[in-house]
């Protein structure tokens, strides 16, 4: 989604902007674009990638700048629609991200008050607003100008004859870090990591004047806003490859450590007053988008057979628009970025239904730690790659930790019990290694989905939402056709399609579901489908009847989903580099979805 960055301070703006922009890349961009104050208002922006930015503009002096990663949403992608954008007199300009809602009617009125557009976009009437509101204070034209507008934003503009950076926000996250004698605004922590630790996060309704040596926040009466600085715990190197090909295939590697972070600390306080949940809630609901709703359907099975209470999962875009049942369960919002459009209008929703909200997410300070009543971080780190790789097993983390919880507050389950499940938990990290360390077998039996059109990923009760996720990751980053079934739902439709030409990948695992997937297996082999088996070390059964067998070491049923994961991310991976994808950006996808 689409990233801003400004900076006033002694530097060079351009080389700090093109750097903050080449760190919000991640998010996803069509165009990028940065506008300095130098010798006048000097603009530079276009379609494309960053680097195109780099080789084409001129060296520019100036230390007052702000730059923008655009990812389409009204109007095309185009160097016009790219950001920023400067009114008629080309003495201000703007950056925003977020959607103005009435922005045709607003680019109406401007019109016939004189103002020239040169873009498509909802964005630019901001810049006409400011101009028109301007009377030599540009927060105050900002305050003006939002007063007009409808819809959501972080907004960030500047002037050639001031050296101030003026910011609002609305449902769109806007950071600002606090340097010595250098001050910069960003939409991530992410972009501004090398240049310091310290940062304030905007609240909704406030805006902000920046200043090379001041930064001033105000809230929606104006009044000035006193606040502590977070220290950012991520370094730079969190945030790089590392000496990876890419970002996705480092993040896979980081999940031991990931999961080891994730539990640490609140496994040990499960039994102990405060941790993540206090109530013995009767039912809970989960709520998520993409990789997150998979985990949380994971979650469903944790938390059922820990806690032995309903769970209900749901896809945030349906959930905010249903009616509601008058019942109020624990909710429970899973979303790694913590800025997803649609989890954060459920988030209103239930809260407005009256339900205890917690979130579990990556990021903090994201938009839906501040809206929700608890929070549990996940604690994987920076996930640069748009594919959710380390968030979502830490995501699972989150789910045992509930289901724990879930079921000693409810006298569900024993101390002996949680200590037993604790005790496997924390030897995650270790089989996870194990599945790493046999990555070039995951590498070798990818060949056969390589050249394919569509292929099935089939699993059963806790795997098979695991399954759902391993097609996700093949479609979005190798652009492969895949879906992932039920396996009982097999006959039920999906057999028609299955030939020699449509791969299966198939999760056996030994629990109470073996003998059934075994038989669907046979199922597949029958029509003639390549089958690509993930099961347990010596297992000749299931060798017998596959084409290839991936293993995974053996771990309790309910802890199968994590090793399983792993294989999943692999397949992906190395089927998507085969294929020569870009595989940490693929086309049309973003990292953080902010429009609904
Ligand atoms: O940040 P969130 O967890 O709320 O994101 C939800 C989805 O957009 C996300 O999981 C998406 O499906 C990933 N790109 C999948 O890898």
């Amino acid at each position: 989604m689409c990233g801003i960055i400004g900076y006033a301070g002694p530097r060079n703006a351009q080389e700090v902007l093109l750097d903050g922009l080449r760190r919000l890349e991640y998010r996803g961009y069509d165009s990028a674009g940065v506008a300095i104050v130098g010798s006048g208002l000097q603009v530079f922006k276009d379609k494309g990638e960053i680097s195109k930015l780099y080789t084409s503009m001129p060296e520019i002096r100036g230390n007052l700048g702000v730059g923008h990663t655009r990812w389409a949403t009204c109007g095309k992608p185009s160097k016009q629609n790219a950001h920023p954008f400067v009114d008629c007199t080309n003495q201000t300009a703007v950056v925003h991200n977020g959607i103005i809602e009435n922005y045709q009617a607003l680019r109406k009125q401007l019109t016939d008050e004189g103002h020239k557009f040169t873009s498509e976009t909802d964005t630019e009437v901001l810049v006409h607003l400011l101009e028109k509101h301007y009377r030599g204070n540009l927060r105050a034209a900002l305050i003006s100008a939002l007063k007009e507008v409808k819809g959501t934003y972080a907004v960030v503009a500047l002037r050639t004859d001031s050296n101030e950076i003026v910011a609002a926000r609305k449902e769109n996250p806007l950071v600002v870090g606090l340097g010595v004698g250098e001050n910069i605004l960003a939409s991530d922590v992410t972009a501004m990591l090398n240049y310091t630790q310290k940062a304030l996060y905007v609240m909704d309704g406030e805006t902000v004047s920046l200043t090379a040596d001041k930064v001033t926040i105000y809230d929606r009466n104006n009044d000035v806003v006193v606040r502590e600085p977070s220290t950012i715990s991520w370094t730079i190197e969190d945030a790089q490859k590392g000496g990876f090909e890419h970002y996705m295939l480092k993040e896979i590697y980081e999940q031991p450590t990931a999961i080891h972070n994730s539990l640490l600390g609140s496994l040990d306080e499960i039994m102990s007053e405060g941790s993540l949940v206090d109530q013995d809630f009767g039912a809970v609901k989960l709520v998520a988008c993409g990789t997150s709703y998979h985990a949380s359907m994971v979650g469903k099975y944790i938390i059922e057979a820990l806690a032995k209470i309903p769970v209900t999962v749901e896809l945030a875009s349906e959930y905010r628009y249903s009616p509601g049942t008058g019942e109020n369960p624990l909710t429970v919002m899973v979303t790694q970025s913590g800025e997803t459009a649609d989890t954060l209008a459920a988030a209103r929703e239930a809260k407005r239904r009256g339900c205890h909200t917690l979130a579990v997410t990556n990021v903090v300070g994201s938009t839906i730690a501040r809206e929700v009543d608890s929070v549990f971080y996940t604690k994987a780190g920076p996930e640069i790659g748009v594919a959710a790789t380390k968030t979502y097993s830490t995501q699972l983390m989150a789910m045992y930790l509930l289901g724990l919880r879930l079921g000693y507050l409810r006298k569900a389950m024993g101390r002996d019990e949680i200590r037993s499940l604790s005790s496997e938990l924390r030897s995650m990290p270790q089989y996870v290694r194990g599945v790493l360390d046999r990555a070039s077998e995951v590498d070798d039996s990818t060949d056969m989905l390589v050249e394919a059109r569509d292929v099935f990923f089939l699993g059963r009760n806790i795997n098979y939402p695991t399954m759902l996720e391993g097609a996700l990751k093949l479609k979005e980053i190798s652009y492969i056709h895949a879906e992932g079934y039920a396996a009982g739902e097999l006959k039920h439709g999906p057999l028609a399609l299955l030939d020699a030409s449509t791969p299966v990948v198939a999760a056996c695992i030994k629990d109470h579901t073996y003998e059934k997937m075994l038989s669907n297996i046979s199922e597949t082999a029958a029509r003639d489908s390549p089958i690509l088996a993930i099961g347990e070390e010596g297992d000749e059964e299931l060798l017998a009847v596959a084409d290839k067998l991936v293993t995974i070491p053996h771990v309790a049923p309910i802890l199968s989903p994590v090793p399983l994961t792993v294989v999943v991310q692999l397949i992906a991976y190395y089927a998507a580099k085969k294929r020569g994808c870009p595989i940490d950006k693929p086309r049309n996808l973003a990292k953080s979805v902010t429009v609904d």
